[in-house]
Order: C-alpha cells, then structure tokens, then sequence
C-alpha cells in the first residue's frame, strides 16, 4: 500500500486567511496538536512575511520534534535567509519555495520571462540547498500554467535538489478528471520525477479542492497539501479531515494510506474552530455538528439496528467519544482526567490543578458538565498569551430608558488594580468602553459573536470576538455561564493578546 505524506499548512496557508489569525501561544499549541495528529509536515509559516512569523517559525520549530517544519520562502535569497535563520532549531527542517508559472501570473505580477522563472527557480533551490537538504519548489499557479513549461521547471529544479515538486491549482480552477490528467501528464513527463516526490495544494474556489486532492492521489500525487477545517485564502485550501478520511473509508479504492492518527481529528478540528473563531457549518464533513446525528425516523431506526446502514464511519473513529459516565460536582480527579485523555485532551502539570478547580466551580453551578465545557476548559487553561490584566470584577446597570453604566477593575500583571466606570449603549459597550480606558487604546471590535457550548438554559455562553488595530488582528475567547462575563472575558483576552504583541515589538 503506498503511503500518502499529509503536509499540513493550517499555521502558513490557513493562517495568512482573514480572520484566522492566531497568536503565538496559539500556533504553538496547534503545532503540538498537529504534531499528535501525525502530520508528516508542518508549514509553519513565512518568515519573511513581517507578520510575526519569523518569531513563530522559530518557536515551533523548538516546539515541535516528531514531524518536518518547513517555511515558505519566496524564490529570493533573503527570503530563504529568513527561512533558515527561522528553522535554525528544526529537528527536521524543510525550506519551501515557490515561484508562479502561469502566463498571467508570469505577465502581470513578476514581468518575467519564462527563461527568467525558469533560471530564478533554479538558482534558488541550489541557494537553498547549501543550508537545508530538505527543500521543496512549488509552481504557483501550476493548473493554468503550460504543461511542458511545468515538466521543464520541475525538471530543472530537480536537477538542482529539490527533493519534492509541488503542483498547486493555485485559483480552484481545475475540475477533478482534468487535475488528475494533468498529475499523471506531469508524473510521465518531467525527466527525474522518480527522484522527487510528487505534491498537490488544491484551492477550493470551486468546492472542489478535496476531490482535486483525492483526484491527484489515484493519479500518483505523493503528497497532500492541506489545513485543518479547509481554513485558508477566499474559499480555503483542501481539507485535512476529508482527504484523510476518504483514504482511510476508501482505501478500498485507493490502495493508499496515510501516517495520521485519525481519532485526533476531532479534537484539533475543534481547537482550530476555536482559536480562529472561525466556526463550522452544522453540516460540514467529517467534524460538523451533524455528521454524525440522525433526523429522519427511518435513518434512526436503521442506524438502531445496524449503524452501518447509514454510517461508513464510526464517530469513534475521528475521536468522538460518547460517554456514559456524566461528569458533575462529585466527580473526582481520577474520573476527569480519564475524560481527558478520552478526549484527546492533554494539561501539563501545572495547569491541571486549574483547569480542575475551574472543573469544580463549574460543576457548582452546573449539575452536569458535558464534554464540549471540558473542552472549553482546557482551551482556556492553555492557549493564551501571559496576561498583561486580569478580571478582578465588574457591574453593570442596564435598562430601556437610561442606557448602561458599566464597573469593570482589572488587576494588572505588575499587581496594582485600576478601576474605571463608563456610560454605553448598551452593558457591553460600557464594560469594553471602561476596558479601554483603562490600558488606554481605543481598538475596534471587528466582529462579536455569542454562542452556547451546550443545549439549554444552564449552558455556559461562549463568546467569541476580534479586535482591530493599525491594521492588526487579535481574537478572543472567553467562556462562562453568565453570558456578559464570558464577553469581558473575550475581550479582554484579545486585548492581552494585542498587549503582548506591542510589548514583545518595542522590546
Ligand atoms: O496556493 C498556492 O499556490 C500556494 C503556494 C505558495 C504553494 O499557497
Ligand atoms: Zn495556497
């Protein structure tokens, strides 16, 4: 059975999407759950991108020791400087650098020759290869570029050391039947493809980036390019959970396997869901709300006598574990930390005895605590910056006629306290309001969104927001069972994360 290399570009391609920007401490995290995941490769980032990824790039690659780390450089020396500098730490680092191939991207972006393409793409593999052994070349824009011209690049840049080619539809313009015809035309064309692997990044501008993918690999792609959720530019990249569940459903079909452990995709699908704020439709594949609930009368009692009647996989699978014990006030440690590791979640020591006392408060409050609030829980516990302020508490007084008067007292890191009260709109405006004042920036709440974890009325509201400014971005979480708290908490998440980033620049 050939085995298929899953290169994941969740913290690069994903990333650099709008609104799915993560700060450091959560690129971090999600390496390590990518890791787990057992992708072959991560794309951690483009260090000469001027966004924090140099700095990223670095700390994953101490971070991350089981799995390739590659950076995507453009075909110029600075650019690959940037990368090796970034992956200097790497177990396994990989230098990734594209350059595009297209007639209109050649035209009208490079104002570049073919001649010119061809020998920079060289050139910089050669470059490349004096610090890094490991180094792909992508062909941007590959699917509307010339075949031959491809052949001849990929060709050439062989010769030069590249030891995987990689063929992106750049746009999402190809359709399946096509983009496998163009693979195997590239696999019997290119002199020395059997010295390199063969890779695909599809686009899914046409809904059609997973079956592109899946197209490429019953054609000989060796490698897939994907991200976690499909998260990337416009319509995404391909999905890292369909392509990997549909070798593994089908690998009747595909005689070809992948190294992932795939009951932690789950857990990751969610964690990337959460620290984007980029939620998933109810019907998504593979990790949505409903892929795995049954409606329809007939559908329920077939799957009650037999699930694989309208089930090809199990929930369990993908790491969906139905509990029978319910978790709640008496539980002990034992019990919660088994949920954990049946989650897939892991706490290191220190934060365990947190995320265990806030497991108490919250089974308090709570008669039970379902899976999704342990979840939660655990991302609360570990994916965050150091906070520059903390809640201490607030107030609020609101009504239809006089508007709202928001309290809030931080306790700053240093350990003084600063208290502010303000007018508003409304009791959020006015505790945000107050916020501002108080680290004195005035950033602009691009987007709020409120939601339960769980069904019904003593369900912890999660609260979900981004803030904006000069032109940066920061998102924030906050969870809790009263709804106007888990809103603070959000924001003022985003804000430690904007605080942390001002400070590590002007340091
Ligand atoms: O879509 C694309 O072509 C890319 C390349 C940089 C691989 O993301
Ligand atoms: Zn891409």
């Amino acid at each position: 059975m050939r085995v298929i290399k899953i290169f994941d570009t969740t913290l690069r391609d994903g990333e650099q999407a709008p609104g799915c920007s993560m700060n450091l401490g959560e690129k971090i995290e999600v390496a390590k759950r990518l890791e787990k995941l057992g992708v072959d490769i991560m794309e951690a980032g483009f260090p000469a991108s001027g966004t924090g990824d140099l700095e990223s790039v670095k700390a994953i690659s101490l971070a991350v020791k089981e799995c390739t780390v590659a950076a995507l450089c453009r075909c110029l020396e600075k650019d690959i400087d940037a990368g090796r500098e970034a992956l200097g730490k790497a177990a396994s680092p990989r230098i990734h650098v594209f350059l595009a191939t297209s007639p209109v991207h050649m035209e009208h972006k490079l104002r570049m020759t073919e001649g010119q393409v061809l020998q920079q793409a060289v050139d910089s593999v050669k470059y490349a290869k004096k610090f890094c052994n490991d180094v792909e070349f992508s062909a941007e824009d590959a699917f509307r570029s010339d075949p031959d011209f491809i052949c001849r690049v990929f060709s050439e840049v062989i010769r030069a050391g590249a030891l995987t080619v990689n063929f992106p539809d750049t746009v999402g313009y190809a359709m399946p039947d096509e983009f496998a015809q163009r693979v195997r035309y590239v696999k019997e064309h290119t002199p020395g493809i059997e010295k390199a692997l063969l890779s695909v990044h599809c686009h899914n501008d046409l809904g059609l980036a997973v079956a592109n993918s899946i197209a490429a690999v019953a054609s000989g792609a060796d490698q897939v390019e994907c991200t976690v959720n499909g998260i990337g530019e416009r319509a995404g990249n391909a999905s890292l959970e369909e392509i990997v569940m549909s070798l593994q459903v089908r690998r009747d079909h595909f005689n070809a396997a992948t190294r992932i452990d795939t009951t932690q995709i789950y857990s990751i699908s969610r964690m990337v869901a959460q620290v984007t704020g980029v939620k998933l439709q109810p019907n998504k594949a593979i990790v949505g709300d409903n892929a795995f609930a049954h409606e329809a009368g007939i559908h329920q009692h077939g799957v009650l006598a037999n699930r694989e009647t309208y089930e090809i996989m199990t929930p369990q699978s993908i790491g969906i574990v139905q509990n029978q014990i319910i978790l709640g006030k008496h539980s002990g440690r034992h019990a919660f930390e088994e949920r954990l590791k049946d989650l897939g979640l892991t706490a290191e020591s220190g934060a365990f005895e947190k995320i265990f006392a806030d497991f108490k408060d919250l089974a308090d409050k709570k008669k039970n605590v379902s899976d999704r609030d342990i979840e939660a829980l655990v991302m609360d516990n570990t994916v965050s910056v150091p906070e520059t302020w903390k809640l201490d508490h607030w107030t609020v007084n609101t009504g239809s006629a006089l508007g709202a008067s928001g309290v809030v007292r931080l306790q700053h890191k240093e350990g003084r306290f600063e208290k502010v009260a303000c007018l508003g709109d409304g009791p959020l405006d006015s505790l945000f309001k107050a916020i501002n004042k108080i680290i004195d920036r005035q950033p602009e709440l691009e987007l709020y969104e409120l939601g339960a974890i769980t069904g019904g009325s003593s369900s912890q509201g999660e609260t979900m927001v981004k803030i904006a400014l000069n032109g940066r971005r920061w998102n924030g979480r906050g969870v809790s069972t009263d709804v106007i708290e888990s809103s603070i908490k959000a924001y003022l998440s985003a804000v430690n994360a904007m605080l942390y980033e001002i400070e590590q620049k002007d340091k």
